[in-house]
Formats: structure tokens, sequence, C-alpha cells
């Protein structure tokens, strides 16, 4: 198979590379890499769009699966509603779980990954709906799946401290309904806020942004921080996720074990004609751990705890000493485009040399704005990517509050 890939380098320059050997060295030292046009390289790309939108017709009728089908999955939210939505997550999910882990294990050997590895058994699909259409859920609802998950490791959730994650597009991904990658935190463990995310005054430095053509695939390390990104855009952004572990998973708490299927257990892709046509699990079911060590783990935590692995990385709680209140006297030291705390409820910045004042605290769940970055004159929120126009407080997308505009 011949591959393309983009590679996402901490310091937010991209490189080209064709050789997809060197993938997982990459991915190993914290860059992001994208392969371009991988179901279509695989022969996936039909295969699991009519799967999704079989399920569509099965659910909600043949006119609602060809309106959806003329328009693109992008316009989902056209034609279906959110509770729709969530009911066609669940269902792809059914079959999704039976036959991702074979993609999965198909895709790491073409990346010369010849010795055993594991692969998670939860293979999702994850519709982020404009941001006035997602809202309409209950907060929190399946968090990163149909709503948004805020800057967070994976290792939050007790996923393996040496999972690497796959994030395949369904159709087009925007920068501005992606994710957030935060490279300055790469290799750092951040302390848990609420919601599985960090805290809203957590400093995380500038995020790197992408975006995506349909059956790109998106791999990175779990450990990276990371955020699902508000969707600004009027377009549905769905892609499908799984994970590996090179090496058996090895998790921070031990009792909470996921399912992970051995790499033997899959013969290559091309063995499997038309898997998403059949259902059932395509594989051999080898799960790495026995239902005898989750419940002998289970009981263990009663007496002993849950215990997080000193295997971990450091803890750094980053201050934000750096960013201490800009007093008058320092106002003409400040740059252009550069953001400080005036006080406790305001930030100021320079647009265009002229001074201008906006509220601190994001309208949309509270972030620190000081610690974020302006772009065009508006300021975007650290930790899901919403914009404000600083002069005028106006958000970048419906159904967001206006940030309070000081002038
Ligand atoms: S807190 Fe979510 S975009 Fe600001
Ligand atoms: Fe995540």
């Amino acid at each position: 198979m011949k591959l393309e890939m983009e590679v996402l380098n901490l310091d937010g320059s991209v490189t080209k590379d064709s050789d997809v050997s060197r993938c997982i060295e990459y991915v190993q030292a914290g860059k992001i890499v994208i392969i371009k046009k991988y179901l279509q390289n695989a022969g996936l790309m039909n295969e699991i769009t009519n799967y999704v939108f079989r399920c569509i017709s099965s659910l909600f009728g043949n006119e609602a699966e060809q309106k959806i089908q003329s328009d693109g999955l992008e316009k989902i939210h056209n034609h279906l509603t959110p509770e729709q939505v969530k009911a066609l997550y669940h269902e792809v999910r059914k079959e999704l779980k039976n036959k991702m882990p074979a993609v999965t294990a198909s895709m790491f050997r073409e990346f010369g990954v010849n010795e055993e590895f594991f692969v998670h058994d939860a293979s999702i699909i994850r519709l982020m709906l404009p941001y006035a259409e997602q809202k309409k859920y209950e907060h929190n609802t399946e968090l990163g799946k149909l709503t948004l998950h805020g800057p967070h490791h994976d290792f939050y959730q007790n996923v393996p401290l040496n999972a690497i994650n796959t994030w395949i597009a369904l159709g087009k991904v925007q920068k501005e309904n992606s994710m957030f990658i935060y490279p300055d935190c790469w290799g750092q463990r951040i302390p848990q806020g609420k919601d599985e995310a960090v805290r809203n005054d957590q400093y995380l430095g500038d995020p790197i942004e992408f975006a995506m053509e349909e059956g790109d695939a998106l791999i990175f390390h779990s450990n990276h921080m990371h955020a699902s990104r508000l969707n600004s855009t009027d377009e549905t952004r769905v892609v499908l996720t799984n994970r590996i572990t090179l090496g058996k998973p090895f998790y921070p708490y031990e009792n909470k074990p996921h399912k992970y299927f051995s790499s033997n257990g899959f013969k290559p892709i091309a063995d499997y004609e038309g898997i998403f046509s059949k259902s059932g699990f395509i594989g051999t079911q080898q799960p790495v751990v026995s239902k005898l060590r989750t419940k002998v783990l289970k009981l263990k935590s009663k007496w002993v705890g849950d215990t997080l692995s000193s295997d971990m990385p450091p803890v750094d709680d980053r201050s934000r000493a750096d960013q201490g209140f800009l007093a008058e006297g320092e106002f003409s030291q400040l740059q252009e485009g550069q953001v400080r705390p005036l006080n406790k409820g305001t930030c100021i910045t320079r647009l265009n040399g002229e001074l201008v004042k906006f509220g601190r605290y994001c309208p949309h769940q509270g972030a620190d704005l000081a610690l974020g970055y302006m772009e065009d004159g508006q300021i975007v929120c650290p930790h899901h990517g919403a914009k404000f126009d600083v002069k005028t407080g106006e958000a970048n997308c419906d159904g967001l509050r206006q940030l309070i505009a000081k002038g």
C-alpha cells in the first residue's frame, strides 16, 4: 500500500514523509501523524460509509438516509435531531466493535509493527454536531464522543500509559471542529480537575490545530494533553476511533482494566472481504486480561484502594506565576497580540496598536482567557477553542453567549 504521511511536529512545523515504517517512531516521540487517505487506500472507505448509511436507514427510514447521502454526513444535523444522532451513535457502535479491531490491527502491521501488539475492543464513532445543536444534549453525555471533552490525558480514564490512538475521518474535518493537542504538555502529567479534564486555570501552552480530508487517519500518543474543539462550523464532524498498545496494556489504575485483543488474532484486512456487510466479530477473540484476573484486581482494590502507578510521568502543577497582573505602568510593554490579566476579572491585549480590555472568563465553561491567544482580532479560548471578538465580545458561532467587552 502506498501511503503518504503528514507529520505535525511539536514545534508546530509540518513535514511530509512516505516511509510509514517511521510512523511509530514519530508517534513515540510525541509527533502527530496524519496518514493521507488511509481508508481509500485500504479499500474501506465505501464499506464503512455504506455501513453507517445502512444504520441510518434501519433507524430512520430510506428517505432520511437518501437525504443524508446526497448532502453528506457533514450535514446530518439538518436531517436528524441530536437525540436521533445519539441513537445512531449507539447503533453504529454495535458492529464497529466487531470490525474495527481487525482494521486497526491491519493498519499497524502496515506501519511495520511485526511483533505482537494489543487492540482495544471499544471502537467508537464520534459525531460532533455544530455547537448550537450539540448543546441540546445534557452536559457530559458521552464525553468526547457526542459532547465536548475538555483538555485531558486519556490516562485520567485509565487508558493504558502505552496506548496509541487512531482518529479516522469519515468526512471532512476542519480546524474549527477538530481537536486541540497541546505540545507543551508532552511528557508531563498535568493534574486533573473536574469532568475528567484539567482545571479551568491550568496553563497548557498553545495548541496544535489541524484539518483532515475524509479517509485520513490521525495517529497520536494517548498521553498527549488533548481536547475536543467546540464546533463553530456548520458541519458535523464524524470520526472513528480506536487504540492499540505496543506491549501489554500498562494501566495507571490497575483495578479497572479495559478489554484488549492480541494482534495475533487478526489476519490482514484484505482477507476479510466485505467485513462490514457481515455481522459478528472478525478475528479470533484473544482478550489479554482474563475475566479471572479482572475479578482478582477488583477484589484487591477493595482492600488496597486504587493506586496510581509509580511509573507515571512526573506531576507538573504549572502555576501562572509568570502570568501576573499587568500593572498600569507596564502597559507600554504590552506587545501586539499579547494577552495578560489586568485583574481578577479582566484581560488586556493590544490590537492594531490600541489597548483593548475584555472579560477574563470564557462564556462557554469558564476557562481563563488570560491563558488564551489572539487570532484575527479574536481571543481564542485555550480549552475548546471558541473565539470571541475582543472589541465587541461577539462569539464565533451560534449558541454561545457573548464575552463581556470592556473597551
Ligand atoms: S471553556 Fe470551552 S471554549 Fe472556552
Ligand atoms: Fe481523549
